[in-house]
């Protein structure tokens, strides 16, 4: 059985609450009902697994506690929903968008990629990564810009597998997916097969440990985690890139960009670009021949 939980925030908060209730909460659909034009009051839906219910509020309790709302948020009680009003709402939610020139489309949309587009099909399950949120689309892009043909590819958190897919339709030839997530796992290991890369792409369930190195070195190496998994995997993700090799991290707010810059840079690497898309950003780095 899902739930429906109804959280009343002010309307200027709304989409730095959906951002952020998506980003740590990746397996739930997020959706703003702004109302009325002038209402005072927006409502946030997220739409849960019951038996999650108690953990996920707690963890979305404390993670609303670090934002800087206009006013505190208020939450309204659950509404059960039927499976078919849960498809419904996830459906609603997941579109296909285009990506630079990367299509990415749920498995249940007709929507056909144009001539020079690549078409990614990904079906969420339990994990994160549809494109939908900046993060991804930030991802994608600097995917998309750092990509050649032979590239080896390392995707540290990779979800439902989409940046690592798109590696491998862009020219890559060998991908390495990591994620600590099960669910994660097997939602990649699914779209792996669907998007026919998986003689490209290698999915594992873990994090990236020393002997992973061995795997490499990557030209490519992709986080879109968060910054404190960032700061920890930091020196393992740079000895992983090959000389010249590029390392992409997001999954954080565009604050954090003037923190997490020196940081990597103390690792060996240097500044090459910061890119942001509503409020959130990705950070390009490259290891110096
Ligand atoms: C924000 S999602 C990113 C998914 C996808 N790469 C994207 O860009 O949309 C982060 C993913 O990293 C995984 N993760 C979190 N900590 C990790 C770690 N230490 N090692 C590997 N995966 C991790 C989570 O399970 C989750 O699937």
């Amino acid at each position: 059985m899902w739930l429906e939980l109804r959280l009343q925030i002010d309307p200027r908060d709304s989409d730095l609450v959906a951002d952020l209730l998506a980003q740590c909460c990746p397996r739930l659909a997020v959706e703003i009902d702004n109302g009325e034009e002038g209402q005072p009051r927006a409502f946030v839906k997220i739409y849960v697994p019951q038996e999650d219910l108690t953990a996920l509020k707690r963890s979305l309790r404390l993670a609303l506690r670090f934002v800087p709302l206009s006013c505190t948020p208020k939450w309204h009680r659950a509404r059960r929903l039927r499976e078919e009003r849960w498809h419904k709402a996830w459906r609603r939610h997941f579109r296909p968008q285009l990506i630079g020139s990367v299509l990415v489309k749920p498995p249940w949309s007709k929507k056909k990629g144009q001539p020079g587009q690549v078409t990614l099909q990904i079906e969420p399950g339990m994990a994160f990564g549809t494109g939908t949120h900046p993060t991804t689309a930030l991802c994608l892009h600097a995917v998309q810009k750092l990509i050649f043909p032979g590239a080896r590819v390392l995707d540290v958190g990779t979800g439902t597998g989409i940046l690592a897919i798109a590696a491998a339709k862009l020219g890559a030839t060998y991908a390495l997916a990591l994620d600590i997530d099960a669910e994660a796992v097997k939602a990649a290991l699914g779209n792996v097969e669907a998007n026919g890369v998986a003689d490209t792409v290698k999915v594992c369930h873990g994090t990236l440990t020393p002997n992973i190195l061995q795997e490499g070195p990557f030209h490519l190496v992709i986080a879109n985690l968060d910054r404190e998994t960032i700061r920890r995997l930091g020196p393992l993700m740079t000895a992983a890139l090959a000389p010249g090799g590029y390392l992409v991290v997001s999954g954080f707010l565009s604050e954090t960009v003037a923190e997490l810059t020196p940081l990597l840079a103390t690792y060996g690497l240097r500044h090459h670009q910061d890119m942001m898309q509503d409020g959130w950003a990705a950070i390009v780095m490259v290891k110096d021949a």
